[in-house]
């Protein structure tokens, strides 16, 4: 799944739930059911988590770069799941997410970058 075609492949019902059953499972906590950021444990912690929809991001709202954000996990509070998902998990969720980002300030991958993205094997915030 690592070639991204908003077109086909990420407008697909199966990818949609799969990735939507990561979230719950992964990323409620703290994202909040829906994603605005209202998860049980954003009071807790030490960096609130931003409203998706409301809010701008810090790492670029492109498939790719969120996929980059859940591999890599971000600021040593939100962790990283390159080893916990797969890569077809971490495409999944990350479509989740990046639909929720208002269509004005969503950004697309050019084909070729999405193309080149792999699972990254190091932390730190590229
Ligand atoms: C332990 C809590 C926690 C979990 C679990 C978690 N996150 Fe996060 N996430 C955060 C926090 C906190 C930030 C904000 C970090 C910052 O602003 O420095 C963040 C940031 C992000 C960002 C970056 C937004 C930006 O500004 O660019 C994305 C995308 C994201 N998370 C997606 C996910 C997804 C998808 C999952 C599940 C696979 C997940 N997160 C799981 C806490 C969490």
């Amino acid at each position: 799944m690592a070639q991204f075609d908003p077109e086909s492949s990420w407008g697909q019902a199966d990818i949609l739930v799969a990735g939507a059953r990561v979230f719950d499972n992964r990323c409620s906590p703290c994202h909040g059911e829906q994603g605005f950021g209202d998860g049980d444990l954003a009071d807790v912690l030490p960096i609130r988590p931003r409203d998706y929809r409301n809010e701008p991001f810090k790492w670029g709202t492109s498939p790719s770069r969120i996929a980059t954000t859940v591999a890599l996990g971000r600021s040593g509070v939100m962790p990283p799941f390159r080893a916990a998902l797969s890569e077809d998990e971490i495409w999944a969720v990350s479509y989740v997410v990046w639909r929720w980002i208002p269509e004005e300030r969503r950004t697309y991958d050019v084909p070729e970058e999405a193309q080149r993205w792999q699972m990254p094997a190091t932390s730190g915030d590229p």
